[in-house]
């Protein structure tokens, strides 16, 4: 019976095809050719498809090498969207400062929520306009997790996690470690203990377990596949690549991780409404609902992980790499810290360390279009008629591997 409904289905969504596809051929040939905006110079672009083909499997490199044709402000046509793009440091902070106020909402991709009314009063990376609940939910963020009385009354518990890590490779000496996998298991639980006070997974799992993290690095790759729908928004409702459902059922299976938990201290707080433990507990103080929980554990935990994961596992792998910028680091720890434990304390005191991370951050950037500003739709153009409706990104420029590194005291 499903079986014939959903043959149905698609037999119906088969014949709007060809009405769609000619609908929607109209459609961008007339804002192809009928858009007055300015916008700024970048490659030729191609009726309907835009530069969409010319992207490559690395865009942001694809872009850099733009920028180096058309300057530092460029932008590119991917479907019936532009995309505006700055690399170089004027022309990030004509985006992130200069406009930052013009420039507050985020492209919201389809994938995650892009076209869900709901999502611009629940989530705070998410949002199409900053609006006073993105304000909001900012500074709760910033005093109870991110300020840094919040940050230095946390390091105790990270250095825990941390020690726990050492202790766990050290038995794992001689053997073959995936140090991701540990390095993910590591940051995870330190957030979700600031966040919730719970470990959700075992150092010990490291080989088996590839669950989690693959729960999450399905749903970040997902979200931040190119997704067709975001290219032509009329085709977001058939979600041809699935990437929407897969974010959902990702989502879902997370929710299901803390659903317990946000329950259990509903009801504990029933007894005692003062008490502060964790990021939950000032959640539930502030009267959040269980949606606006669900949606700020599930972006700060999706937000913090892979990208920090990634950070570690580069620096470590370009570490590896050049042998003698290793050298460097163990030099540095063993003058600055001789034998006693690593504290979060001793971190300032660890400059080329330091210089290495950022120097991976640079090579290998978790998010290398950061995440894309466009205007909220009240103030969607600019004095110079620039349609700030327009998707805004900023690309980091790739120079010789360890440029910036200072030069070795040997
Ligand atoms: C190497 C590590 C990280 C990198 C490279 C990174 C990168 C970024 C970037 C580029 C943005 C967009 C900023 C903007 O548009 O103004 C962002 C936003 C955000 N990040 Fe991170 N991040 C990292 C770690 C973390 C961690 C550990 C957390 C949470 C504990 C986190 C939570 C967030 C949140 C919640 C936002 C959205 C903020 C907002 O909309 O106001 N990130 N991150």
């Amino acid at each position: 019976m499903e079986f014939i409904s959903q043959s149905l289905v698609t037999e119906r969504v088969t014949l709007y095809y060809p009405i769609l596809l000619l609908m929607s051929l109209l459609l961008l040939t007339f804002k192809y050719f009928s858009s007055s905006s300015t916008v700024p110079p970048g490659p030729k672009r191609w009726p309907i498809i835009g530069n969409i083909l010319q992207m490559g499997e690395k865009p942001h490199l694809t872009l850099t090498r733009y920028a180096k044709i058309y300057g530092p402000l460029i932008s590119v046509r991917l479907g019936m969207q532009t995309l505006v793009v700055g690399s170089s440091k004027a022309a990030a902070e004509e985006i992130l400062r200069t406009h930052d106020r013009v420039l507050s909402g985020r492209y919201v991709p389809r994938a995650f929520g892009g076209n869900r009314p709901e999502i611009d009063t629940i989530s705070m990376g998410w949002t199409s306009e900053c609006n006073g609940r993105w304000t909001y939910l900012r500074t709760i963020c910033r005093s109870e997790l991110f300020s840094g009385k919040a940050l230095e009354s946390q390091a105790c518990l990270r250095e825990k996690k941390v020690m726990e890590m050492v202790s766990f490779l050290r038995k794992k000496e001689g053997k073959v470690v995936k140090i991701g996998e540990v390095v993910f298991n590591t940051v995870f639980n330190v957030l979700s203990n600031v966040l919730v006070s719970r470990d959700f997974v075992s150092l010990e799992e490291e080989m088996t377990n590839g669950g989690i993290k693959e729960l999450i690095r399905s749903g970040m790759e997902a979200a931040s596949a190119i997704n067709i729908s975001d290219f032509y928004p009329f085709l977001a409702i058939f979600d041809l690549q699935r990437l929407k459902k897969k974010v959902e059922e990702v989502t879902l299976q997370l929710f299901s991780m803390w659903d317990p938990i946000i329950k259990e201290r509903r009801e504990r707080r029933e007894e005692d409404a003062t008490k502060k433990q964790d990021f939950l507990d000032a959640m539930l103080l502030n009267a959040f609902t269980d949606d606006q929980i669900n949606q700020m554990l599930m972006e700060l935990i999706t937000a913090g992980t892979d990208t920090s994961t990634s950070t570690v596992e580069w620096t470590m792998a370009e570490l590896i790499k050049n042998p003698k910028y290793m050298k460097g680091v163990q030099e540095e720890l063993e003058r600055e810290i001789h034998n006693k434990l690593v504290q979060e304390s001793d971190l300032s005191k660890l400059h080329f360390l330091q210089a290495c991370v950022k120097e991976a951050l640079r090579l290998h950037p978790p998010a290398p279009f950061l995440l894309p500003r466009r205007a909220p739709k009240s103030t969607e153009v600019d004095p110079n008629h620039m349609d700030m409706s327009d998707k805004f990104g900023v690309t980091l420029q790739k120079k010789e591997p360890l440029f910036l590194i200072p030069k070795l005291r040997m």
